[in-house]
Protein backbone atom coordinates (compact mmCIF):
# COMPACT_ATOMS: atom_id res chain seq x y z
CA UNK A 1 0.00 0.00 0.00
CA UNK A 2 1.44 3.28 -0.54
CA UNK A 3 2.03 5.67 1.90
CA UNK A 4 -0.22 8.71 2.46
CA UNK A 5 1.55 11.85 1.67
CA UNK A 6 1.57 15.28 2.92
CA UNK A 7 0.93 16.41 -1.03
CA UNK A 8 -2.32 14.01 -0.93
CA UNK A 9 -3.36 15.47 1.79
CA UNK A 10 -2.81 18.71 1.13
CA UNK A 11 -4.49 17.88 -2.39
CA UNK A 12 -7.42 16.48 -0.65
CA UNK A 13 -10.87 18.38 -2.44
CA UNK A 14 -13.12 17.32 0.91
CA UNK A 15 -10.06 18.37 3.53
CA UNK A 16 -9.42 21.39 1.63
CA UNK A 17 -13.48 22.30 1.40
CA UNK A 18 -13.14 21.57 5.37
CA UNK A 19 -10.18 24.26 6.09
CA UNK A 20 -11.77 26.43 4.56
CA UNK A 21 -15.18 25.94 6.02
CA UNK A 22 -13.57 26.09 9.41
CA UNK A 23 -11.91 29.43 8.91
CA UNK A 24 -15.06 30.90 7.25
CA UNK A 25 -16.97 29.71 10.30
CA UNK A 26 -14.64 31.34 12.61
CA UNK A 27 -14.17 34.41 10.58
CA UNK A 28 -18.07 34.82 10.65
CA UNK A 29 -17.52 35.10 14.47
CA UNK A 30 -14.45 37.61 14.48
CA UNK A 31 -11.67 35.03 15.15
CA UNK A 32 -8.44 35.48 14.16
CA UNK A 33 -7.09 33.19 10.92
CA UNK A 34 -7.28 29.57 10.81
CA UNK A 35 -7.31 28.66 7.25
CA UNK A 36 -4.89 27.34 4.72
CA UNK A 37 -2.14 29.65 5.40
CA UNK A 38 -2.48 28.95 9.21
CA UNK A 39 -2.79 25.33 8.16
CA UNK A 40 0.34 25.08 5.61
CA UNK A 41 2.42 27.26 8.34
CA UNK A 42 1.70 24.67 11.38
CA UNK A 43 2.04 21.38 9.29
CA UNK A 44 5.59 22.92 7.89
CA UNK A 45 7.30 24.07 10.91
CA UNK A 46 6.05 21.02 12.78
CA UNK A 47 7.71 18.87 10.50
CA UNK A 48 10.91 21.01 10.38
CA UNK A 49 10.95 21.03 14.58
CA UNK A 50 11.26 17.03 13.91
CA UNK A 51 13.11 16.94 10.91
CA UNK A 52 15.94 19.32 13.30
CA UNK A 53 15.86 16.95 15.88
CA UNK A 54 16.95 14.08 13.95
CA UNK A 55 13.64 12.25 14.24
CA UNK A 56 12.58 9.94 11.28
CA UNK A 57 11.39 12.19 8.08
CA UNK A 58 7.85 9.75 8.06
CA UNK A 59 7.22 11.29 11.92
CA UNK A 60 8.17 14.40 10.56
CA UNK A 61 5.49 14.09 7.64
CA UNK A 62 3.35 12.57 10.39
CA UNK A 63 3.29 16.05 11.87
CA UNK A 64 3.03 17.94 8.64
CA UNK A 65 -0.33 16.19 8.01
CA UNK A 66 -1.53 17.02 11.85
CA UNK A 67 -0.24 20.32 11.49
CA UNK A 68 -2.41 21.07 8.56
CA UNK A 69 -5.39 19.30 9.39
CA UNK A 70 -5.09 20.30 13.82
CA UNK A 71 -7.87 23.22 13.16
CA UNK A 72 -10.53 21.45 10.77
CA UNK A 73 -12.50 20.98 13.55
CA UNK A 74 -14.00 24.40 13.53
CA UNK A 75 -16.12 23.62 10.70
CA UNK A 76 -18.32 22.02 13.50
CA UNK A 77 -17.86 24.49 16.42
CA UNK A 78 -14.93 26.27 18.09
CA UNK A 79 -15.12 24.32 21.58
CA UNK A 80 -13.94 20.96 21.58
CA UNK A 81 -12.40 21.23 17.39
CA UNK A 82 -9.59 19.64 18.80
CA UNK A 83 -12.02 16.03 19.78
CA UNK A 84 -14.15 16.67 16.41
CA UNK A 85 -11.11 17.53 14.36
CA UNK A 86 -9.64 13.55 14.92
CA UNK A 87 -12.63 12.35 14.24
CA UNK A 88 -12.75 14.07 10.94
CA UNK A 89 -8.82 13.09 10.08
CA UNK A 90 -9.79 9.43 10.93
CA UNK A 91 -12.42 9.20 8.38
CA UNK A 92 -10.31 11.04 5.84
CA UNK A 93 -7.13 9.84 6.83
CA UNK A 94 -8.13 6.33 6.29
CA UNK A 95 -10.28 6.95 3.00
CA UNK A 96 -7.14 7.88 1.58
CA UNK A 97 -5.74 4.60 2.70
CA UNK A 98 -3.12 5.44 5.64
CA UNK A 99 -3.02 2.78 8.18
CA UNK A 100 -4.37 2.58 11.66
CA UNK A 101 -1.20 3.20 13.57
CA UNK A 102 -0.27 6.06 11.62
CA UNK A 103 -4.11 7.12 11.51
CA UNK A 104 -3.69 7.32 15.41
CA UNK A 105 -0.89 8.93 16.16
CA UNK A 106 -2.15 11.89 13.73
CA UNK A 107 -5.23 11.88 15.89
CA UNK A 108 -3.44 11.89 18.95
CA UNK A 109 -1.76 14.66 17.85
CA UNK A 110 -5.08 16.64 16.43
CA UNK A 111 -6.84 16.04 19.71
CA UNK A 112 -4.48 17.51 21.67
CA UNK A 113 -3.28 20.44 20.52
CA UNK A 114 -5.35 22.80 22.07
CA UNK A 115 -4.04 24.24 26.08
CA UNK A 116 -7.25 23.77 27.63
CA UNK A 117 -7.62 20.01 27.18
CA UNK A 118 -4.58 18.81 25.06
CA UNK A 119 -1.30 17.80 26.62
CA UNK A 120 1.56 16.72 24.53
CA UNK A 121 1.69 12.94 24.66
CA UNK A 122 4.38 12.27 21.52
CA UNK A 123 6.91 13.67 19.20
CA UNK A 124 4.27 14.58 16.69
CA UNK A 125 1.87 15.87 19.12
CA UNK A 126 4.78 18.19 20.89
CA UNK A 127 5.66 19.22 17.81
CA UNK A 128 2.01 20.54 16.32
CA UNK A 129 1.48 22.23 19.67
CA UNK A 130 4.70 24.52 18.97
CA UNK A 131 4.00 25.29 15.86
CA UNK A 132 -0.14 26.20 16.45
CA UNK A 133 1.34 28.06 19.41
CA UNK A 134 3.72 30.07 17.61
CA UNK A 135 1.44 31.29 14.67
CA UNK A 136 1.40 34.93 16.49
CA UNK A 137 1.32 37.08 13.22
CA UNK A 138 -0.48 40.21 11.94
CA UNK A 139 -1.48 38.64 8.83
CA UNK A 140 -3.61 36.55 11.11
CA UNK A 141 -6.19 39.16 12.12
CA UNK A 142 -9.39 39.36 9.73
CA UNK A 143 -11.30 41.67 11.72
CA UNK A 144 -11.81 44.29 9.16
CA UNK A 145 -12.66 47.14 11.84
CA UNK A 146 -9.53 48.36 13.94
CA UNK A 147 -12.28 49.90 16.62
CA UNK A 148 -13.61 46.33 17.42
CA UNK A 149 -10.43 44.48 17.82
CA UNK A 150 -10.46 42.57 20.88
CA UNK A 151 -7.08 41.40 22.91
CA UNK A 152 -6.09 38.34 20.54
CA UNK A 153 -6.88 40.69 17.12
CA UNK A 154 -4.57 43.61 19.13
CA UNK A 155 -1.78 41.22 19.94
CA UNK A 156 -1.85 39.38 16.68
CA UNK A 157 -1.89 42.67 14.79
CA UNK A 158 0.87 43.83 16.48
CA UNK A 159 3.51 41.08 16.08
CA UNK A 160 5.05 41.95 13.36
CA UNK A 161 7.62 39.13 13.09
CA UNK A 162 7.66 35.11 15.11
CA UNK A 163 10.30 32.73 14.84
CA UNK A 164 10.38 29.35 15.94
CA UNK A 165 14.06 27.86 16.26
CA UNK A 166 15.59 24.88 16.62
CA UNK A 167 19.19 24.23 18.06
CA UNK A 168 19.85 20.54 17.78
CA UNK A 169 23.23 20.54 19.84
CA UNK A 170 21.96 22.85 22.52
CA UNK A 171 18.46 21.39 23.13
CA UNK A 172 16.69 24.48 22.96
CA UNK A 173 13.46 25.61 21.16
CA UNK A 174 12.95 29.44 21.25
CA UNK A 175 10.13 31.17 20.03
CA UNK A 176 11.29 35.05 18.91
CA UNK A 177 8.72 37.39 18.69
CA UNK A 178 8.31 40.87 17.67
CA UNK A 179 6.16 43.15 19.32
CA UNK A 180 4.82 46.75 17.80
CA UNK A 181 3.87 48.58 21.19
CA UNK A 182 2.11 51.28 19.23
CA UNK A 183 -0.32 48.40 19.09
CA UNK A 184 -0.01 45.57 22.21
CA UNK A 185 2.21 45.89 24.93
CA UNK A 186 4.24 42.87 26.29
CA UNK A 187 2.07 42.55 28.83
CA UNK A 188 -0.99 41.81 26.92
CA UNK A 189 0.85 38.70 24.80
CA UNK A 190 1.24 37.41 28.61
CA UNK A 191 -2.21 37.56 29.35
CA UNK A 192 -3.81 35.70 26.74
CA UNK A 193 -0.85 33.74 26.06
CA UNK A 194 0.35 32.35 29.14
CA UNK A 195 -1.36 29.37 29.13
CA UNK A 196 0.14 28.59 25.28
CA UNK A 197 3.91 29.25 26.67
CA UNK A 198 3.54 26.39 29.45
CA UNK A 199 2.13 24.16 27.08
CA UNK A 200 5.00 25.07 24.88
CA UNK A 201 7.87 23.90 27.52
CA UNK A 202 6.14 20.92 28.00
CA UNK A 203 6.21 20.48 24.44
CA UNK A 204 9.77 21.41 24.02
CA UNK A 205 11.08 19.05 27.08
CA UNK A 206 9.21 15.87 25.65
CA UNK A 207 11.23 16.60 22.44
CA UNK A 208 14.21 17.06 25.72
CA UNK A 209 14.60 20.20 25.13
CA UNK A 210 14.44 23.23 27.04
CA UNK A 211 12.18 26.26 25.96
CA UNK A 212 13.38 29.39 25.84
CA UNK A 213 10.53 32.84 24.58
CA UNK A 214 12.53 36.30 23.83
CA UNK A 215 10.40 39.26 22.83
CA UNK A 216 11.90 42.49 21.02
CA UNK A 217 15.47 40.74 21.34
CA UNK A 218 14.92 40.14 25.28
CA UNK A 219 14.65 36.80 26.83
CA UNK A 220 12.06 36.22 29.20
CA UNK A 221 11.79 32.29 30.00
FE1 LIG B 1 -6.96 24.92 17.45
FE1 LIG C 1 -4.31 26.36 15.22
Amino acid sequence: MPMVTAHDVQNDPELNAFIAAANGQLAALGYTEHGHRHARLVGQRAAEVLRRLGYAEREAELAYVAGYLHDIGNLIHRQSHALSGAMLAYQALTRLGMPPHEVAVVMGAIGNHEEEHGAPVSPVAAAVVLADKSDVHRSRVQNPDPAAYDIHDRVNYAATDTRLTVDPNARVITLEVQIDTRYAQVMDYFEIFLSRMVMMREAASLLGCDYHLVINNVRLS
